[in-house]
């Protein structure tokens, strides 16, 4: 069967919407209604029309995209594709750290549970992080959850001390300084990019840090031919795309090993695209209450943005 155009049917008989992530394979990428990061993503599944929302992505992704858009049928065509980072920080041990810190706000990333959002005061994203922390005052205490790298990189541009949840994102924490150092030792007329997810001492050496939309306009506007990026792989395919002269070095996530696939995100396929729309599930579905009290904070989010 040819997955792809059985997929595209069904796609217009049910008046469905395929929302990718930049990390998905080349083939679901191409044939997105849009693909973006997680702020663009999150804008597009709350001004949808569509009857049905296909998300190809991981679980808190289309859990927000439901959050944000209640009406519609949210299937993720996998129910497995999690996030390290989500899954860091369980709701009752995220509760209790709170607790722990009173007087302070909670800014979440947007890579977390929905318990996790109701928890929170505001949401944010890699795209907007800086933004919404600047958006408090200097004095106000904050607890920044879950990601402790991209915590820490705010913290030191904005001269902040959030308190930092201890979650990383196991793609781009794995990326180390000394693969980084040989590849621009070997290419010395590359720029180095990296996510704020990677650790600080890989940031300290980048010459461009982003979100995965913020880094793919930086390659597009920037005069440089040549770039080692530090991020997912998924993203070269917009790069090269949009920049066919230009030459791309994915930073590898060990030394066998050329590819840094998010797990999560590689478990969608055209394959199970096309079946969770013929069967309308896994559909994602959550507690009214939940979904009242996590879109506050999100919401907050999107005004800002
Ligand atoms: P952005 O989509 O905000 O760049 O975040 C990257 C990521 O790791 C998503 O899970
Ligand atoms: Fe989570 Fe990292 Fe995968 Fe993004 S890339 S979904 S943060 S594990």
């Amino acid at each position: 069967m040819n997955y792809k155009e059985e997929f595209l049917k069904l796609k217009k008989e049910k008046n469905a919407v395929l929302l990718a992530h930049y990390y998905q394979v080349d083939e679901i990428q191409e044939i997105a209604d849009y693909t973006g990061d997680s702020l663009g993503l999150a804008q597009q599944a709350s001004k949808t029309n569509a009857s049905v929302i296909v998300f190809a992505g991981v679980h808190f992704m289309a859990e927000t995209a439901k959050i944000l858009n209640p009406g519609t049928k949210v299937l993720l065509p996998d129910m497995e594709a999690g996030c390290s980072l989500a899954d860091s920080c369980p709701p009752d041990r995220f509760e209790e750290f709170k607790r722990q810190h009173p007087g302070h706000i909670v800014i979440s990333y947007i890579n977390c549970s929905a318990a996790v959002k109701t928890l929170s005061d505001i949401i944010c994203t890699s795209g907007n992080a800086v933004k919404i922390v600047e958006s408090f005052p200097k004095d106000q205490k904050i607890i920044f959850a879950p990601d402790k790298n991209l915590g820490g990189y705010i913290n030191r541009i904005t001269g902040r001390n959030m308190v930092l949840w201890d979650g990383t994102c196991e793609v781009h924490d794995i990326l180390q300084t000394e693969a980084i150092i040989k590849l621009k030792i070997k290419h010395s007329d590359a720029k180095l990019i990296a996510h704020p997810e990677c650790k600080a001492q890989v940031l300290e050496i980048t010459d461009f840090i982003g979100s995965t939309t913020a880094l793919l306009n930086f390659t597009i506007k920037d005069s440089a031919k040549k770039y080692i990026v530090a991020t997912e792989t998924g993203i070269l395919y917009q790069m090269r795309k949009a920049s066919p002269d230009k030459e791309f070095i994915i930073v590898p996530s060990d030394e066998t090993c050329s590819c840094n696939d998010c797990p999560y995100m590689k478990l969608n396929t055209m394959q199970k695209l096309y079946l969770c729309l013929k069967n309308e599930r896994p559909e994602i579905i959550l507690p009214q209450d939940v979904m009242d009290r996590a879109r506050k904070p999100i919401n907050k989010m999107l005004e800002l943005s």
